[in-house]
């Protein structure tokens, strides 16, 4: 995405900051700097400050920091394009077409209607549901208790019964079959490849919305009994299930210290509704890793509420690990003797499941509970082994604090002596077998680690450079862009290095623009967002030495592997050698 950099600079500095920011927090001037509460951490006393001079902002809480452009995009979760149109509009300057290649025009104009059509299929589902030909799906909605407020935030609808009503309809609104295929609303029939079909009729819609409120599929429920009795969108080019969340685009904004995660469409609409609008659902597969990595974003806290079935239990079982991949805590809800979520609202209304959150179970716990029922504590051996399981979980446990902890609860739950667990405990962590299981996991979390660190590493030796000419000075000889592993970064490095070269301004927003994937942009972002507080320059010189180690030690590992031929691979091994003696030094700063 390319607009004219004098255009992106034009924007920005028409958009005062102190107004911007002052649309959505209140801020009091203090000095020279305005202060409010941060709208990017929870906090009580604002530490959150921004400056008209320089029109950047800097949380001392959290470290956020940026430019007006920043703002936006983390603000609103806008990407760059987002960014810019709403503050171009704001100060009524007209956008040109963005600049670009001819190909990434194409592609990105494509999906920009893929988007569109997803848009008008489901506001024709809206007002489906609210014609004569909806009534008994309207009627089905209410008798599931749903108002018309909440109706209308989820923009549920209708698919009429006719198999090929929003196929014409779209046809009549310009929409090649091709585009119609690539949504997954159309399908070809079986063995007739003129005959398009909807892929949803007679069917309560609900339309899934990605972060951005825009439209990427949908779920379809039948008004009776019959099966199946959910449809969803298949995986599309707008579509990947396993990177987003039912009901996220709203969630990701309520800060309440923790988001739900429940099974269906209908629970997350009876709890929000209900109130609990931090509440997501996993779009009727598996949860996995990359969903467990979106809620990171937004929240440290999860808690589970499945239906309450031995389905919902296993479910939970298994997306515990995958959510404490990611760094989450976990709590796991209980909703007996209720089916669900939906289920318990239903019969004992909203305020009483405020306490099923407040009484959710430890993950760690859940898994004990659950383990329990497979041994028969009233047979000595049973119980035996049942307790040396709880000693090797309790082993595996990194945290120390958090180990002493949970093996305090779990003593005083099961009356067992301390000595006899810590016994138990020292020998499971001798056991050779169980130290080499232990290993083998501790490799797997280290590798995930390793890559998560090189990121980091990555970004922060970025953001050194970008502050300070004196830094790339004294870097760019030792690393090379394409010494970046990431692909991001690596473009990144290579535009401030000719920046650098060619004496041009090293203005964000002029690098998030060259980026055209949101992920991409708001990657970029941070790095210009970067805060590492060094009291010393003998302080910042030591950083860059291990920020330029680590970086180059990961890069020649990475070739190490790739490389064959023997003089290459000593060559390798010679620099690998070196870089024991790296010393960078700065030129003395004032
Ligand atoms: P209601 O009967 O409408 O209350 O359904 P529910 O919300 O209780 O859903 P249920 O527990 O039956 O299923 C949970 C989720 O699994 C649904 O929201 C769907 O996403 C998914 N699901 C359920 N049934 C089917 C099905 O037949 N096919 C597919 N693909 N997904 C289903
Ligand atoms: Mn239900």
């Amino acid at each position: 995405m390319f607009y004219d950099e004098s255009l992106v600079e034009e924007i920005r500095i028409q958009n005062d900051i102190i107004e911007v920011i002052g649309q959505h927090i209140k801020l009091q001037k203090k000095g020279s700097s305005h202060f409010g509460l941060c709208p990017f951490h929870n906090e009580k006393t604002p530490s959150f400050s921004v400056s008209a001079d320089k029109q950047m902002y800097y949380c001392f809480g959290c470290g956020a920091s940026g430019n007006v452009y920043t703002y936006v995009m983390e603000y609103e979760n806008y990407s760059f394009v987002d960014a810019i149109k709403v503050l171009a509009d704001r100060v009524h300057i007209n956008l040109p077409e963005p600049e670009m290649s001819e190909e990434t025009k194409k592609a990105y104009q494509y999906k920009q209607k893929l988007f569109d059509a997803n848009r008008d299929a489901a506001r024709y589902f809206y007002q489906g549901l609210l014609s004569e030909k909806g009534e008994k799906a309207l009627t089905y909605l209410n008798e599931r208790e749903l108002s018309e407020t909440i109706r209308k935030k989820f923009g549920l609808g209708y698919a009429y019964f006719f198999r090929d009503d929003l196929y014409k309809y779209m046809v009549s609104k310009g929409y090649s079959e091709q585009m119609l295929l690539d949504t997954g609303l159309i399908a070809v029939e079986n063995g007739n490849a003129n005959a398009y079909r909807d892929r949803f009729f007679n069917r309560v819609m609900f339309p899934i919305f990605d972060i951005h409120n825009r439209v990427i599929g949908f779920g379809g429920r039948v008004l009776d009994d019959s099966q199946p009795k959910y449809l969803n969108s298949p995986e599309t080019r707008l579509f990947d299930k396993s990177k987003n969340l039912y009901g996220l685009n709203i969630a990701r904004n309520a800060r309440k210290g923790h988001i739900i995660v429940v099974e269906g469409y209908m629970d997350v609409i009876a709890l929000h509704q209900a109130g609990y609008n931090q509440t997501v659902a996993s779009l009727g597969t598996a949860f996995t890793q990359g969903q467990g990595n979106l809620l990171k974003r937004y929240i440290d806290e999860i808690i589970i509420a499945y239906d309450s079935d031995s389905a919902g239990v296993n479910a939970s079982v298994r997306a515990i690990p995958i959510l404490e991949n990611a760094g989450l805590i976990v709590r796991i809800a209980n909703l007996l003797p209720y089916k669900d979520p939906d289920d318990y609202i239903k019969s004992k209304g909203a305020v009483a499941f405020e306490s099923v959150i407040s009484a959710a179970t430890p993950a760690f716990i859940f898994e004990i509970n659950q383990l329990e029922t497979k041994y028969k504590l009233d047979d000595p051996e049973s119980k035996t082994r049942f307790f040396s399981e709880i000693a090797r979980r309790l082993v595996h446990m990194e945290n120390e604090l958090k180990r002493e902890n949970y093996l305090e609860t779990i003593l005083d739950k099961y009356q067992i002596k301390k000595e006899a667990m810590n016994k138990e405990m020292e020998l499971l962590g001798k056991d050779v077998g169980i130290v080499q299981e232990q290993k083998q996991t501790q490799i797997e979390e280290k590798s995930r680690r390793n890559e998560e660190a090189t990121l980091v590493t990555e970004k922060n030796l970025l953001g050194f450079v970008v502050g300070h000419r004196d830094i790339y000075d004294a870097i760019n000889q030792l690393i090379k862009p394409d010494m970046l592993l990431d692909e991001t970064y690596q473009r990144l490095a290579t535009m401030i290095y000719k920046a650098y070269d060619e004496d041009t301004s090293l203005e964000p927003a002029r690098f998030i623009n060259q980026f055209v994937e949101v992920d991409e942009q708001t990657k970029v972002a941070r790095v210009f967002n970067h805060n590492i507080h060094v009291e010393s320059q003998g302080q910042l010189e030591k950083m860059l030495n291990d920020l330029v180690y680590h970086i180059k030690k990961q890069y020649i590992d990475y070739m190490a592997r790739k490389v064959s031929s023997p003089s290459d691979l000593q060559a390798l091994l010679d620099e690998k050698r070196s870089i024991q003696n790296l010393n960078i030094t700065l030129k003395q700063r004032n």
